[in-house]
């Protein structure tokens, strides 16, 4: 049977969380008199914790001593994370179970490939972890989307070639990490936003099983 090597991404992927990163971001760039938008925030979806703190001090034209920014990550993370504690597998993202249950019945390798170092413990928390064969995230990386690197390690994880792998992706980041790597790259979202992408779905609900086929023989 024809195999393909199929990589998530977790924030706005996944799990709804995309909102959480925002209000997080929000308030701590509040807290140093900075403006944050929902357009910058676009600009943030799928990038690591400290790239984020610096392009928001870049918005604002503020430079900090190295002590204030490592405070300031922690302080977002500390607020990061006292929402996902409340986080129940509701805000799973929909038909995302769907979607991996028939990549599992259909025997195809899956991966995480997300920026986040706070994967593992989301993913328990929303009980999909037994889902993946490979989990690749923030704390196994060096360089940040766009780079490719977390969907190369990704692919090699599952041993496959990066010709042969397909990225889901909520992140123009992402979307373009996941062209540079050679892989096949499926935006979820808008498609003003997403344009990049080889193909673009509003959510997984528009994704049906026979999608999922032709990718798998593609
Ligand atoms: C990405 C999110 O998945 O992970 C970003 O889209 C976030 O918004 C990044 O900044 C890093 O996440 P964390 O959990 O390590 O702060
Ligand atoms: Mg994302």
């Amino acid at each position: 049977m024809t195999k393909k090597g199929f990589i998530f991404d977790l924030d706005g992927v996944i799990v709804d969380t995309a909102k959480y990163h925002f209000l997080a971001w929000q308030n701590l760039a509040k807290s140093i008199d900075i403006d944050f938008t929902h357009e910058q925030n676009e600009q943030l979806k799928g990038v690591s914790r400290v790239k984020s703190l610096e392009k928001i001090l870049e918005w604002g034209n503020k430079t900090i001593s190295e002590e204030l920014f490592a405070s300031l990550m922690g302080k977002k993370n500390d607020e990061y994370l006292s929402f996902i504690a409340k986080m129940t597998d509701q805000e799973i993202l929909p038909d995302v179970p769907r979607v991996l249950d028939y990549l599992i019945e259909k025997k195809q390798p899956i991966s995480l490939g997300s920026a986040s170092k706070n994967a593992r413990p989301i993913l328990d928390k929303v009980n999909l972890l037994s889902k993946f064969d490979a989990i690749v995230d923030g704390n196994d990386v060096s360089k940040a989307k766009p780079d490719p690197e977390v969907f190369l390690i990704a692919a090699q994880h599952l041993n496959m070639k990066p010709e042969d792998c397909i990225v889901f992706e909520d992140s123009v980041a992402g979307v373009q990490a996941a062209n540079t790597a050679n892989m096949i790259s499926i935006g979820i979202g808008e498609k003003d936003v997403l344009h990049e992408a080889d193909y673009i779905f509003s959510d997984f609900t528009e994704i049906d099983n026979s999608f999922i086929d032709k990718l798998i023989n593609k």
